[in-house]
Formats: C-alpha cells, sequence, structure tokens
C-alpha cells in the first residue's frame, strides 16, 4: 500500500489550481440515472470515489465515457448514457466502499419506481444512519421496505405522488436524494428545512438544466414541480471549497503565501473568516483566494454547523493548524459524533490536544515532530499531511487510499508549491 512521505518546515508559496468538488460530482452523476438521454458533466475531478461511482452506474446500465483524458489535465469531462436501466439495485460490496452510493436511490425511485439499495452500516466518523434519506422518500409517496440489510423503495404505480417534508436535521445526503426523487414525480413537492450546502446548490442547478423545475435554490425550502421527463444536458461540476479550504490551511501552517485558483469565494466565507480570525491575511481577487500567513497563528474558538456554518470537513484541517497556535483553541464538532480520530495521530507528532465528548481543547506548541502516522479517514488524513508540511522532520502517513477518494494529485500539486513531499509503495 501507498504511502505519502514528506519532510516538512517548507514555506508553501505560488499558485495552486483547485479540482472540481467531490461531494458536488457525486451528487451530479447519479442525476444521469433520471434520463434516458446523455449527460455531460465537466469539470469532474480524478478521484478514486469519482471511479467507484462510474463502476456503480455501469452496474446499473449506464455506460460512462471519458473525454480529453491528458494525464497533465486536471478534472475530466464524462458523459454518462443511461437509455436503458438493466438493474435497479446498489449491492452491499459497493455501498459499504463508497458511502454516496445511496444517492442512487432517489434518482433510480424517480426514473423506473424502484430502487434496491443496501444499507451502508457504520463507518469511521460515526453511525451515520439513513432513516431521515427513508423518511423523506416516504413523505413524498414512496413505499419502504427493509430486509436483509437492504432497502427496497418503490412508487405506487411507478410514479411518485410528491409531498412535503420538513427535516428535524440538516442532511446533506437525504436533502439530495429526495430532491432527485422529486423532480420526476407526479405533484409538488416542499422540503423544509434543506440543507443550503453550495453542493446541494450545484445539483438543483444541474436538474434545471435537465429541465427539472425547483424554486427556493439556496434556501431552506425547495418547491419542486414534477415535471414527466428531465432531458440531457451539459454542466460544469463546481470548485471544490474543501479543497481550497484545506490547501489555505497548508499556507497558514507553514507561512506560506498561497494563490488558490479557480475557487467560488462566496461558498467559503466561514473558512475565510475563521483563517482572518487566527492572524492569517486573506485576499480575494476574482476566482482566485490568496492565503498568507506571514506571522504567528492566533487560537480559535469554532463549532461545525450546517452551510453557512463552518463545515465539518474543514474540522480535522483546522485542527491540525491550530496545534502551532499561539495559545488554546477550542473546536467543537456538531455533525458527528466521533470525527476526532486524527487526534491521537496528530499528538504523535507533539500536538497537545484533549477531547472530551464533542469538544477538543486544542494547546498551541512550538513544533511538530515528524512521524509515521496512519490516516483514517479522508478530511483525517489531510491534516496529518498539514501537521507533517510543518513539522521538524521526516512523516510518512500510511492508508493513502483515503486521501485518493478525495484530493486530486496532491502530492504534485503540493510539489509545485514548494512541498518536499512524495509517493512511496510499501515495496
Ligand atoms: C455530511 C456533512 C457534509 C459533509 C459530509 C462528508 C453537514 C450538515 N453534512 O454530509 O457537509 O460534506 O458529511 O463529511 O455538515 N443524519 C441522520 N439520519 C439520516 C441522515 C443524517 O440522523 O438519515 C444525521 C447524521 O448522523 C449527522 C447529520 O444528520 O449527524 C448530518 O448528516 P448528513 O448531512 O446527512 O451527512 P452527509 O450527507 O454525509
Amino acid at each position: 500500500m501507498d504511502r505519502i512521505i514528506i519532510r516538512g518546515g517548507k514555506r508553501l508559496s505560488g499558485r495552486l489550481p483547485i479540482s472540481g468538488a467531490k461531494n458536488a460530482a457525486l451528487t451530479l452523476m447519479p442525476c444521469a440515472l433520471l434520463t434516458e438521454e446523455p449527460l455531460t458533466l465537466r469539470n469532474l475531478p480524478r478521484l478514486a470515489d469519482v471511479d467507484s461511482f462510474g463502476h456503480l452506474l455501469n452496474q446499473l446500465g449506464a455506460s460512462t465515457q471519458i473525454e480529453g483524458a491528458r494525464p497533465e489535465d486536471f478534472g475530466r469531462v464524462m458523459t454518462i448514457r443511461a437509455g436503458k436501466l438493466t438493474s435497479t439495485e446498489a449491492p452491499y460490496d459497493i455501498v459499504r466502499k463508497m458511502r454516496a452510493s445511496i444517492l442512487v436511490l432517489g434518482p433510480l425511485v424517480g426514473r423506473g419506481g424502484e430502487a434496491v439499495v443496501s444499507l451502508p452500516g457504520g463507518c469511521a466518523i460515526g453511525n451515520r444512519p439513513i432513516d431521515l434519506h427513508l423518511k423523506a422518500m416516504e413523505a413524498i409517496g414512496a413505499e419502504i421496505e427493509l430486509a436483509a440489510g437492504y432497502v427496497k423503495a418503490t412508487a405506487p404505480g411507478g410514479r411518485l405522488p410528491g409531498g412535503d417534508y420538513v427535516f428535524p436535521i440538516v442532511s446533506v445526503g437525504a436533502t439530495e436524494n429526495v430532491v432527485m426523487a422529486a423532480v420526476t414525480a407526479r405533484g409538488v413537492s416542499r422540503i423544509g428545512n434543506a440543507a443550503r450546502e453550495p453542493e446541494i446548490v450545484d445539483l438543483c442547478n444541474c436538474l434545471v438544466a435537465m429541465g427539472a423545475k425547483i424554486s427556493g435554490i439556496g434556501t431552506e425550502t425547495l418547491i419542486i414541480t414534477g415535471v414527466e421527463r428531465l432531458h440531457g444536458a451539459t454542466y460544469a461540476v463546481m470548485p471544490d471549497r474543501i479543497e481550497a479550504g484545506s490547501y489555505a490551511c497548508a499556507a497558514a501552517i507553514t507561512g506560506g503565501d498561497l494563490e488558490l485558483a479557480g475557487v467560488d469565494i462566496e461558498d467559503m466565507r466561514a473558512t475565510i473568516t475563521a483563517l482572518v480570525q487566527a492572524g492569517v491575511e486573506v485576499e480575494e481577487k476574482g476566482d482566485v483566494l490568496r492565503v498568507n500567513a506571514p506571522g504567528p497563528l492566533k487560537p480559535l474558538t469554532l463549532a461545525t454547523a450546517p452551510f453557512p456554518g463552518f463545515a465539518t470537513d474543514m474540522q480535522a484541517q483546522f485542527m491540525a493548524m491550530l496545534t502551532l497556535a499561539e495559545g488554546a483553541s477550542v473546536l467543537t464538532e456538531t455533525i458527528f459524533e466521533n470525527r476526532y480520530m486524527h487526534v491521537p495521530e496528530l499528538a504523535r507528532m507533539g500536538a497537545d490536544i484533549h477531547v472530551s465528548g464533542r469538544t477538543a481543547v486544542v494547546r498551541g506548541v512550538a513544533k511538530l515532530n515528524g512521524a509515521p502516522v496512519m490516516a483514517t479517514d479522508l478530511r483525517a488524513s489531510m491534516s496529518l499531511i498539514l501537521a507533517g508540511l510543518a513539522a521538524e522532520g521526516e512523516t510518512q502517513v500510511a492508508r493513502v487510499y483515503h486521501l485518493d477518494r478525495g484530493y486530486e494529485r496532491l502530492e504534485e500539486k503540493l510539489q509545485a508549491v514548494g512541498a518536499d513531499i512524495e509517493r512511496a509503495g510499501d515495496g
């Protein structure tokens, strides 16, 4: 298995291109199941999760064709054709590896009136149930059966009637699933307390480009008027705000100066606010964000929250950054109950962090030391990369497959701005 080896202490500077968003890509790809016509997605990041999702679509009978994939390019163009579906089942061995597989539930019911999807089970960052996905689907008229670890959702008479649902808590995935199911319903659906994440806006905009009728996009109430059928479209995946935020932390933790190119700054407000509070200089220049960290970092008090709040997907990277701040920071994780697996690994590098329940107190230390560490999930892995960039000596991050799920050509991007980082096989 590959490892990433970093010799820390290099100040990063230069321009770093930001890829298409993983979390948007994985909700745009299943939209292709809603139409017989081709859906072409541009700016699709080259990631293991995107490949896995392509394989799932292939299993359902859709073809996936990639264009313009020169090795030096970031991103790809993929055309997905789901002219005729040959299966309505997402099996366990795929869903357990990639939780986003459950996002075929909504479009399969919307298209053909039936979906059978394995229950995902727990994962490294908590229980992550799908009860809200199922309640929302029921509210718009689906019949749900659970048996042998699978959920079967059917639309009576082959088409959902539509209906109203107010989420008790904000769920990104459940909002995505119900929206994709509702766009081809017979009637109107009103989804209250919907997630407002930019990836949901991207999903709605893509569906509208395919002929869907959705109002309230970007607000907490989505009104979806079902249409008989959707048509094909060409759509560009939004920039990855979490990748950009992660590299902003790389600039901050190395005292560096990076220009992050191709971002949507409005999607990154909470991250920018936190960086500025930490004493980092941030300059907004169109779709380029300059992040410059000339002095010592200040401690922060941060709590994760649904958008527009501070993203749970940025918590681990900020924690790594704050291990070197001048003073004590307090981080609270409100979205997931078990998202601090990076803490013991950061501690092995010399960080001073105490976790109590959902709160972590991070006392800044003068320096981190390189060490062999193990990645546990995608964003936790990135926090170890960040710590390694700033640490004295060599850090080896094992289980790199987590990073390959969500960061397009990480070591190449970081090498180009001055990091001493490489990938090595176990040999
Ligand atoms: C969540 C994050 C998203 C992030 C992604 C990957 C939020 C609101 N969501 O999205 O930003 O990109 O993880 O790290 O920040 N829940 C239920 N029942 C359900 C669905 C969810 O109880 O059926 C709970 C979850 O356990 C969690 C909360 O709702 O506590 C939000 O989860 P949800 O937004 O659905 O998770 P993801 O879609 O994975």
